[in-house]
């Protein structure tokens, strides 16, 4: 297979840059002093691509026996950054690593491999790894035979990884997020090598079943889906993490019913866009609707999803969440802009109309539904009109929180070309704005809790008393009441008794109490 050959100067000067060779396997390269072995490089025009050949569901053993005892004696850290995509990700490449015999630990000057997951959806969040390359510098002076890593989301971007060519020449290892199984191959080539190996793939993906997951507490998360189709114009998702592709119904539910099997408490199902769930699939009619009525019958507290994207949100899954029971009355339900001419330059493809008429659907067969929601201010060109439409729509829909964003343009993205002509000052005073109105319904949907008897999963004790033990109702609220630390894990009864904006007080319910939420 041909391979491109990529003209590196359009980044940066490479005159320092030499080919020492190339071939079907990729090509090696010398940036000062430092040898690259590129085994394949994100290409941003085959990120966009969609091609119409099916999704290969590939049943890997991911760590060959050689690979095994690799790693035996040694330590890793896994740096986090981004969306709970990432975190589970995270989950898989420590399985990985502890296959290859690597034990954890949390302090980096005791790691032979330190690993940064990373997130690219705005530009701070890039900022955040790159600072923190500025700190491992150090470290890897003082020890040269660390291994230094950088995986997620911005290694699928050809800027950062040409720029982790230029000016971080000390990082070890860069891969995606397509190739994650890979890893334990991965290592060794640069052990061995001692070259910086970079394999990025840019294809649409597969669905890699069967790798090993670390998972830690009572709360687990499972994949349904990968992948986006949407292509908002802001959103550099798409063109991160592939194809939207659904895992199979039975592998999913064989999961969910292996950690009920193990005790997990609660189960979140991720997707990009969830509810565009087995929309690929060409040999059966089966949707997320499908999916959550099936696992609302498996025996496991409570089963959450995120994220769900309001076009696909269809009746049919209304219908199955209104049956409760382990599917929680809690949804989160990205808007991004109230005002109808702003979601249509997003590629939203639904109206502000649309979105309220949805949403009354949802509080009519759910009437205590709790709702939460994403929003972007200051999208190039937003008017305050177009703002002031946001701010009505939050107060009409009355959310219970929401997580806000300053636009950041994206390398690649459509917006990023769009013309801007709002000042940063004007996008910061509209996020204020926006999150002054966000936490006054918290509030009054806090409110609305004083007095009542919650069911609350204990998740441990409060940061800052350890005699505050710290759960979540299954609206996702917290809930911070006095009670013995054995509780930790467990289902009980708590009474509010005082609210504040971001979680609520209350006092434990000692008398037994039947739970109606899950047989
Ligand atoms: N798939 C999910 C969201 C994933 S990204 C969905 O469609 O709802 C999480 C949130 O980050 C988005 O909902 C959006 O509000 C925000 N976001 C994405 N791209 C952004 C950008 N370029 N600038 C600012 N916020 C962004
Ligand atoms: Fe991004 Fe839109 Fe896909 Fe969400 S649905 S990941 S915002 S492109
Ligand atoms: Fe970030 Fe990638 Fe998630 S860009 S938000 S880590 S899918």
């Amino acid at each position: 297979m041909a391979k491109e050959t990529k003209d590196y100067s359009k980044y940066f000067d490479f005159s320092d840059a030499k080919i020492i060779s190339q071939d079907e396997y990729g090509k090696k390269i010398r940036i000062r002093g430092r040898e690259i072995n590129i085994i394949s490089e994100p290409n941003h025009r085959q990120e966009k691509q969609r091609g119409k050949e099916s999704i290969n569901v590939l049943y890997e053993d991911a760590v060959p026996d050689e690979l095994k005892h690799l790693g035996e004696g040694k330590k890793y850290i896994v740096y986090t950054y981004g969306c709970q995509m990432n975190e589970h990700d995270t989950e898989t490449i420590k399985g990985l690593l502890e296959q290859m015999g690597y034990s954890s630990t949390e302090d980096r000057k005791e790691a032979d491999l330190i690993l940064l997951n990373t997130c690219a959806i705005r530009e701070n969040a890039e900022d955040k790894v790159f600072g923190e390359l500025g700190h491992l510098k150090h470290l890897k002076t003082e020890k040269p035979d660390m291994l230094l890593g950088v995986c997620g989301c911005m290694s699928q971007e050809e800027g950062v990884v040409n720029r982790i060519l230029q000016k971080h020449g000390f990082v070890d290892m860069i891969f995606g997020t397509h190739n994650i199984h890979r890893l334990p191959q991965l290592i060794k080539e640069s052990l061995f090598s001692k070259e910086m190996v970079v394999e990025v793939w840019s294809k649409e993906g597969d669905i890699i079943e069967n790798l090993p997951k670390k998972r830690e507490g009572m709360r687990a998360w499972v994949n349904i889906m990968y992948g986006c189709d949407k292509f908002c114009t802001y959103c550099i998702v798409p063109f991160t993490r592939g194809k939207e592709r659904s895992r199979r119904p039975e592998d999913v539910i064989a999961e969910v019913r292996e950690l009920a099997r193990q005790g997990f408490k609660e189960i979140t199902l991720l997707g990009q866009n969830v509810n565009a769930y087995g929309k690929d699939f060409t040999d059966i009619h089966y949707g997320f609707g499908d999916l959550m009525d099936d696992v609302n019958k498996i025996d496991i507290p409570r089963i959450r999803f995120t994220t769900s994207h309001p076009r696909d949100f269809d009746d049919r899954l209304i219908e199955v969440l209104a049956k409760r029971g382990n599917l929680v009355e809690h949804i989160h339900l990205p808007v991004q802009s109230g005002n109808s001419a702003v979601l249509k330059k997003m590629s939203r493809k639904y109206t502000r109309e649309q979105y309220l008429e949805l949403v009354a659907k949802i509080k009519k067969a759910i009437p205590d539904v709790v709702l939460t929601t994403d929003i972007i201010v200051g999208f190039p060109g937003e008017t305050d009109e177009q703002f002031e439409d946001t701010l009505s729509l939050v107060r009409e829909v009355g959310f219970d929180s929401a997580y806000t964003f300053i636009y950041s343009p994206r390398e690649g993205t459509p917006a990023a070309v769009m013309e801007d002509n709002v000042p940063m000052e004007v996008k910061k005073r509209r996020l204020q704005r926006l999150n002054d109105t966000i936490s006054e319904y918290s509030r009054g949907g806090n409110e609305k809790l004083r007095g009542q008897i919650v069911e609350v999963l204990v998740e441990g004790e409060s940061k800052n008393n350890d005699k505050v033990l710290a759960g979540r109702t299954r609206t996702n609220k917290l809930v911070h009441f006095t009670g013995s630390p054995e509780l930790v894990g467990q289902f009980v009864h708590v009474k509010i008794t005082d609210v504040m904006t971001w979680y609520i007080k209350g006092d434990l319910v000692t008398e037994p109490m039947a739970v109606e939420s899950y047989r």
